[in-house]
């Protein structure tokens, strides 16, 4: 007990024993001791309920009182609750001011929050940039079904995933088709979850103005490298026989040019395709005609093996496949040395899809390189890649071609021993492979990216 509390506790105890005394003393001076001590009891137990009855009614006042003053139990247990009082009246303005000013900051975000309930996906609160993104209003919409108030995205299946819903990266607004917005779930509790809205219509246009820039830039080039091209053929080294190392260089530069050019014109048009055609596509010719392939790339310096455990066929665009397939062979033999081996395989996946996958005993890929392998003009070892003419574009056409699958690629790489990578395509993309189709190639199929 604090020491002001105690003394405090000691009078008031002082006290009593005194009126008692008194009382004793007082009741056998009138020869009436138990009527006098009764009536003197009573006194006491009066002044206390008297007390108590003032300090309910302290605690209970509307108005701010001052701290009390003097001494005594009850004045001590009055301050002790005045001061208690005090300080939660304190924390509570300092929780409350805290509270507006989060409010305030995230109504003043520029991206639409908004809080809802998570199991009945119903609104819980809204800041100010969710009426113009997404056409919620106050108070309207407290307390609204989401989904409804969203429709035509599709939220609440968006909604059912959870912790697992992928972002949705590029969605008209349901409030102004003008506007494309960025969708984010973050679920901050076990109640709550919060859908952030972000207006990326202009780095959409951006990334448009990017896409039709690189395109229209390789469709121009193409004219002019196709007649640089033309002349070059056209030059005999036997003319001229000191300039023939140099005609050979421009031709392979030039050819390199040309390469660099489609590959930008066919990433260019992937980009642009948000679904490929669903033909069937069959894999025992694709598979024969990739060994023929790397067999030509190859001059008989690898050994390469075909293994075919599927049986299965694949829903997509033959052509586009083709050159994913493709550019991982050509990569399996450019980047394998004489004498190693490159495998081509194509067998069931577990979860009834089906996984093809291209493995080479070759120079391999150090690890901190494999999260950036696959962005545009990223290569390993620059001397390796220009040695062998490439250009990095290769597996960014690779990637762009199996998201238009929704299929995936997997690395897997070790330095000196070699690689593998693996398109996994799922239980929808496949289907019983058709024997009819065992035959020669289609003609679609082009040699190349
Ligand atoms: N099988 C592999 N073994 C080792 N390194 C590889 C393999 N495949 C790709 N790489 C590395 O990844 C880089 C990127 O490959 P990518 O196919 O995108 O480009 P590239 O082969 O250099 O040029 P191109 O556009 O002509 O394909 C390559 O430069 C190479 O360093
Ligand atoms: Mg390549």
């Amino acid at each position: 007990m604090p020491a002001r509390a105690r003394s405090a506790w000691t009078k008031t105890l002082g006290q009593l024993l005194l009126i008692l005394a008194l009382a004793v003393v007082v009741g056998l001076l009138v020869g009436q001791p138990w009527p006098v001590l009764t009536a003197a009891a009573l006194g006491v137990v009066a002044w206390h309920y008297w007390k108590l009855r003032g300090v309910l009614l302290r605690l209970t006042a509307r108005q701010r009182l001052d701290p009390p003053t003097g001494d005594g139990i009850w004045n001590e247990l009055d301050r002790l609750l005045h001061r208690g009082q005090q300080e939660m009246r304190s924390r509570k303005r300092r929780l409350v001011a805290m509270l507006r000013a989060y409010r305030a900051a995230a109504a003043a975000l520029p991206d639409a929050i908004v809080v809802v309930e998570r199991n009945s996906q119903r609104v819980q609160w809204f800041n100010e940039a969710a009426t113009p993104l997404l056409g919620l209003r106050y108070p309207r919409d407290i307390g609204a079904a989401l989904g409804e108030r969203l429709q035509p995205l599709p939220i609440s299946r968006w909604l059912a995933a959870g912790r697992n819903a992928e972002p949705l990266m590029d969605t008209p607004s349901p409030a102004n088709s003008d506007l494309r917005l960025s969708l984010r779930l973050i679920p901050y509790s076990d109640e709550l979850w919060m859908l952030v809205a972000r207006d990326v219509s202009k780095l959409m246009r951006l990334e448009q103005m990017r896409r039709d820039f690189v395109a229209n830039v390789s469709h121009e080039l193409r004219t002019p490298l196709t007649v640089v091209h033309g002349y070059l053929d056209m030059l005999d080294p036997a003319d001229q026989p000191e300039w023939a190392p140099m005609l050979a260089e421009m031709q392979r530069q030039s050819q390199r040019m040309t390469q660099l050019v489609e590959d930008l014109l066919t990433l260019s048009r992937l980009e642009a395709q948000d679904t490929v055609v669903d033909e069937s596509v069959a894999m025992a010719p694709m598979l024969a005609t990739l060994k023929r392939e790397a067999e030509a790339l190859s001059h008989q310096r690898h050994t390469i093996v075909i293994e075919d455990q599927a049986a299965l066929d694949l829903w997509g665009s033959t052509k586009e496949l083709h050159s994913a397939f493709s550019n991982l062979v050509g990569n399996a033999v450019r980047y394998t040395p004489a004498g190693g081996s490159i495998t081509i395989g194509f067998r069931r996946d577990d979860d009834g899809g089906a996984l093809l996958s291209v493995r080479d005993s070759g120079y391999g890929i150090p690890a901190a390189h494999l999260p950036r392998i696959t962005e545009r003009f990223y290569r390993v070892s620059t001397s390796r890649s220009r040695e062998s003419g490439g250009t990095g574009l290769g597996l960014s056409i690779v990637k762009h071609v199996l998201n238009l699958h929704q299929a995936r690629l997997e690395i897997e790489s070790e330095v000196g021993r070699g690689s593998m990578f693996s398109c996994h395509f799922g239980a929808e993309r496949v289907h019983p492979r058709d024997q009819s189709h065992e035959q020669a190639m289609p003609p679609s199929y082009a040699v190349g990216k």
